[in-house]
């Protein structure tokens, strides 16, 4: 079934932990997601961006593939079906009106006066049609979709004038980069665990992929309810499927190529989970359908 994710993170920031955000790519992508979470038991978020969508085809189609995964692999955990950096209203509007029952803005790039507005302006739509808001201040550094975006860190004050928006969660850029680190990431948790007292929204942090595991269980502990992975999987599908072609170069058939990353992604997935400390299903209610 797929939900939005208000119920969702209100119950992670309750009980403090982080749920998932994967992001997906193609159908293998969303399989090996909702087929792993399903063997564990734990909810998950599969974020959509804006490159990810075109690629796919289009948001009615992601969605559909996603709704018919749902049935046909008799996944019965909540899924949430979330637009990732969504970079205008047209583009949440678009996602919202193809049955996206979540969706990010990011208008990071303005300044605030502005992203409150376009923020604003999506949250009245969405919450017309009961669909969750995630928003950006401040901008998380790094390359996505091959948008390369400087690091700039949230204060409070920008974080509060965001809030007043109703979003549901708010993504302050601390620190953390999209794609790969070069060195050592260094997050602000002093500042996060300020934004974190002073609000009462769960906190996104965007950028998971190679911040040591110990940060992000600190990270968990200053108030981060929701983690977005997505090269971290692109990573260990491509390892693994580049070792298969040197080693099978007369296999050219794609179930096969593409296949051989499964185990890989999923043994990731796993290991993921363990850390944000994520409870089963059956721990957090009826799963929080809504
Ligand atoms: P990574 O690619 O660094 O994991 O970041 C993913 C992300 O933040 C998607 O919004």
């Amino acid at each position: 079934m797929i939900v939005n994710f208000k119920e969702m993170l209100e119950e992670a920031r309750s009980n403090n932990y982080a749920v998932p955000h994967f992001n997906i790519n193609n159908l293998e992508w969303a399989k090996y997601i909702l087929e792993t979470m399903q063997e564990l038991q734990r909810p998950v978020i599969l974020g959509v961006s804006e490159g990810a969508k075109k690629y796919m085809g289009g948001f009615l189609t992601v969605r559909k593939m996603v709704e018919g995964l749902i049935e046909d692999l008799s996944i019965t955990i909540p899924v949430c079906l979330h637009l990732d950096h969504g970079s205008s209203f047209e583009v949440c509007k678009e996602a919202i009106d193809a049955g996206f029952l979540s969706v990010m803005i990011d208008a990071s790039r303005f300044e605030l006066p502005k992203n409150v507005e376009i923020t604003k302006q999506v949250v009245d739509y969405a919450h017309a049609r009961g669909v969750s808001v995630e928003a950006e201040v401040g901008h998380v550094g790094g390359t996505e979709d091959n948008i390369y975006g400087d690091n700039y860190q949230a204060t409070l004050e920008d974080c509060m004038a965001l809030v007043q928006t109703g979003i549901d969660s708010l993504a302050p850029a601390l620190g953390s980069v999209h794609g790969l680190y070069h060195g050592e990431p260094n997050l602000n948790f002093a500042r996060m665990q300020q934004i974190h007292d002073a609000l009462t929204i769960p906190l996104v942090l965007h950028g998971g992929t190679g911040i040591p595991y110990d940060m992000i269980q600190k990270a968990i502990s200053c108030g981060i309810n929701k983690i977005n992975i997505n090269t971290e999987l692109q990573v260990v599908w491509h390892d693994a499927v580049s070792e298969f072609i040197k080693e099978n170069p007369n296999i050219y058939d794609p179930r096969k190529v593409i296949g051989s990353g499964e185990e890989a992604m999923k043994d990731k997935i796993r290991e993921l989970v363990d850390v944000f400390k994520t409870p089963p299903c059956n721990n957090i209610g009826e799963c929080n359908i809504i």
